[in-house]
């Protein structure tokens, strides 16, 4: 399968074939590209249609979502302007491939620009889950989020996202009265089967 360039990011496509599975927005950590998170999504929600970009912003090379001015610190008037760069490239998408508004599954930078997106933009995603999220905003606008669902798992050991900073974006999304979830699982920042259990009992709990 070969990367589109024909709407504003590199992406990759795949049309859903399970009716009633919700379209999901793959958005990869730093060093990732759009074909990172296919097997993933694959995995999570089958059926669902795959929309997954390659973030804009290169450090060192690797691809992210948003300028960082270093691990764990953000550049957030960057963030800010690739947030809505971002959203709209997910309305482009949705008019070309004929989408619902999508359910973010974002890793690590690819979360963290999902719940920049809930706060800044909340009537972008369907629904968001935020693996190894942090707060991507110190001062976020108000954002309705009545009801949106959102999952965030946090790694128990993980160096990059200290466990009170995770529990902060919890208590802001809930705020923003978001149905959110939050579990930490024994793991460090990259993925493990437990994340993948969780993510998918959640997805398939979505109308
Ligand atoms: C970020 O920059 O978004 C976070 O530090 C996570 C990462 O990409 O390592």
């Amino acid at each position: 399968m070969t990367s589109t360039t024909t709407l504003s990011f590199i992406h990759r496509f795949e049309p859903g074939t399970g009716p009633g599975r919700p379209p999901l927005l793959l958005l990869h950590g730093t060093g990732g590209d759009e074909a990172d998170l296919l097997p993933l999504g694959r995995a999570l929600s089958p059926g669902s249609a795959l929309l997954s970009p390659r973030g804009k912003v290169l450090e060192n090379g690797m691809p992210r979502f948003f300028r960082r001015l270093a691990e764990g610190v953000f550049d957030e008037d960057d963030l800010r302007r690739r947030a809505d760069e971002l959203a709209g490239f997910v309305a482009e998408a949705r008019q070309a491939y004929g989408l619902g508004a999508p359910v973010a599954v974002g890793f690590s930078n690819g979360a963290n620009i999902a719940a920049a997106l809930l706060l800044l933009r909340p009537e972008v995603l369907a629904g968001a889950a935020l693996l190894r999220a942090m707060v991507p905003l110190r001062d976020p606008p108000a954002a309705d989020l009545a009801g949106r669902p959102v999952l965030i798992l946090s790694g128990a050991a993980d160096p990059i996202v200290p466990a009170g900073n995770a529990a902060r974006l919890a208590a802001m999304l809930t705020a923003a009265g978001a149905a959110v979830r939050h579990e930490t699982v024994p793991a460090g920042h990259g993925l493990s089967q437990a994340d993948l259990a969780i993510t998918q009992d959640w997805l398939g709990r979505l109308q």
